[in-house]
């Protein structure tokens, strides 16, 4: 028998459903980014979401089949992202990553991976 990998031993389907559910109900009270969403409806981003989640901490590949190669800088550039909505992005997910109540040391190691992409993520500069 193989090991767990991460998305098995934090509870898989359910628990990346629930961060990205907290997560967009965050989104979509949020001045900073809701405005950037193209879409009225935040359920397809809610779903591309979660499936790249799941398959990046090793579920089924769904968002690939779906999507292709994420290229996630490149599908960010149409947006501006500059460090406040970096930091408007981090703080709701924040907010989803407390309230999935992982073990500590998965959620440590979840939260260096987002706080490490969401910095990647930046293509803008802040306004003077
Ligand atoms: C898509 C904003 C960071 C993963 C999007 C979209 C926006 C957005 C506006 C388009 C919604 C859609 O129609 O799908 C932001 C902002 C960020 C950020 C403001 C701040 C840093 C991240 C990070 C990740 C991520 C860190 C990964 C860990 C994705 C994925 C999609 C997406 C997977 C869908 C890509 C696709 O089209 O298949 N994001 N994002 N985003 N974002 Fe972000």
């Amino acid at each position: 028998m193989t090991s767990p990998n991460f998305y098995e031993l934090v509870g898989g389907e359910p628990t990346f459903r629930k961060l990205v559910d907290e997560f967009y109900a965050g989104v979509a009270e949020d001045p900073i980014l809701r405005p950037l969403y193209p879409e009225e409806d935040l359920g397809p981003a809610n779903e591309r979401f979660r499936l790249f989640l799941i398959q990046y901490w090793g579920g089924p590949s769904t968002y690939s089949e779906n999507r292709g190669h994420p290229r996630l800088r490149m599908r960010h550039a149409p947006f501006r992202i500059a460090s406040a909505e970096r930091d408007a992005w981090l703080r709701q997910m924040r907010r989803a990553v407390d309230a999935i109540q992982l073990a500590p040391e998965h959620e440590a190691v979840l939260w260096e991976y987002l706080e490490r992409a969401a910095h990647f993520m930046v293509n803008a500069d802040d306004p003077d």
